[in-house]
């Protein structure tokens, strides 16, 4: 087969994803050359592949011992001091280990027993807004319910769960202009949010409460608990992970029901497909763009010789729009099934362990402004976050009749 030819776009420059996701070099490489040497670049000196294929996603995700995630971790800039405690960045048996201790946290009884809570924020979050006709999106809608759920989950008082929202905003937005002052800026809030994450752990361990906290921190599972450091990381991690991902997926799934009419006039008609609309918000948006792997040793995928040592990047959003997989990929289909999408990984070790927590609120949301506010219109151009992690929206202005 012959795709007309592309340009080659550099996948490691936040540049390239200001327009959004480069679906239409996606949709080449897919067809031409699946499995892509990325050529040095001066944010990524070292070069690396780029794998869009849905099955090679699944593939490489589930075969951990050939695809490392702690041999420099899981972004392509190799991991900074301290990350290696992250459970993103570990392999098996460390990765094991901490997940088993910190998947207490999200067993489907602590997430179900947040539904009406989630429900709740939703409902004040959509009430506070619901009289002003106008709004940036980003802000009145989406950024807030991570924050409230996630500041529920650990037991962030209340009060402070805007400070969670900024150093997440400094951490992942450190390639954006409007959010970021570059790594420094960056590295600067990942400090003030360990010594935050620090005084809620001595706050815990001096006055123990029913929360995720106090569990993580004190509570033993086979004789393990987390220490001082793996703690802070673990909250950094789920600050961002648990925030910036759910956001942007609700920011995207609303401008894609917003320039598909048609669609959202489907689940007007018929609320009961919201769960389908949810799955094909996350397939067509992926908010995570890409991970990284590194081989562990001289291997092969598709016949292409792959070296020890070299770093192996992983689509999402473009395995989510496979042609081979799903028909219509480029297509938003709100009620489409089956849609085995990949937006939470290929079901390999390291699976989205907040994916039904994001679901969760996710489905809450769109209940609550399809529900209040269903005449929701854009009301001016989107504005595309610079990063290739993430697939984000910083503004999206839109009105409604109050
Ligand atoms: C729409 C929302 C979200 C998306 C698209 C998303 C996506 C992902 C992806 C692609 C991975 C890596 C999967 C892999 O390598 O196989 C991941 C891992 C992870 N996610 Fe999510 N996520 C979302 C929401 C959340 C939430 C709400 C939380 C927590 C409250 C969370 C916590 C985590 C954690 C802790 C990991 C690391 C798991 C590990 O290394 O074992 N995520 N997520």
């Amino acid at each position: 087969m012959s795709a007309a030819p592309v340009m080659p776009v550099d996948l490691s420059d936040p540049a390239t994803f200001a327009a959004g996701p480069p679906h239409e070099f996606f949709t080449w490489l897919r067809n031409e050359a699946p499995i892509w040497w990325h050529g040095p670049t001066d944010h990524e000196p070292d070069g690396f592949w780029v794998c869009t294929k849905y099955r090679d996603v699944i593939a490489i995700e589930r075969d951990a011992a050939t695809y490392s995630s702690a041999r420099g971790g899981a972004l392509l800039m190799d991991m900074a001091d301290g990350t290696e405690l992250m459970m993103l960045n570990q392999d098996a048996p460390q990765h094991t280990r901490l997940r088993m201790l910190v998947a207490r946290g999200f067993t489907p009884k602590v997430i179900n027993s947040m539904a009406d809570s989630v429900r709740e924020a939703t409902r004040q979050i959509v009430a506070a807004v619901a009289d002003k006709g106008e709004a940036d999106f980003v802000t009145a809608f989406a950024a807030e319910l991570p924050l409230v759920v996630i500041s529920e989950l650990i037991g962030v008082p209340y009060e402070d769960r805007h400070k969670v929202f900024e150093w997440s905003n400094r951490m992942i937005g450190a390639s954006d202009p409007e959010y970021g002052g570059g790594a420094d800026e960056g590295a600067a809030a990942a400090f003030e949010l360990y010594a935050y994450a620090q005084s809620l752990a001595d706050d815990r361990k001096a006055r123990p409460m029913d929360d995720l906290v106090t569990q993580l921190v004190t509570g033993e599972l086979e004789g393990e608990k987390l220490s001082d450091i793996e703690f802070n990381v673990f909250f950094l991690l789920l600050s961002v992970a648990g925030n910036e991902t759910t956001r942007n997926l609700i920011s995207g799934g609303m401008l894609a029901l917003l320039q598909h009419p048609d669609q959202r006039e489907r689940l007007l008609q018929d609320m009961s497909g919201l769960p389908l609309a949810v799955d094909e918000m996350l397939r067509y948006v992926s908010p995570v763009q890409y991970f990284r792997r590194t081989a562990t040793v001289d291997t092969e995928l598709r016949d292409v010789p792959i070296a020890a040592g070299q770093k192996v990047t992983i689509w999402y959003g473009a395995a989510n729009r496979d042609e081979e997989i799903f028909e219509r990929s480029q297509e938003f289909d709100a009620l489409r099934t089956p849609n085995e999408h990949v937006a939470f990984g290929g079901r390999g070790p390291h699976y989205c362990l907040g994916a039904s927590l994001a679901k969760l609120e996710i489905r809450a949301m769109f209940e609550q402004i399809l529900g209040q506010l269903p005449d929701m219109q854009l009301a001016g151009e989107p504005q595309q976050l610079h990063s290739n992690l993430i697939n984000g929206i910083r503004h999206l202005p839109v009105t409604w009749t109050a």
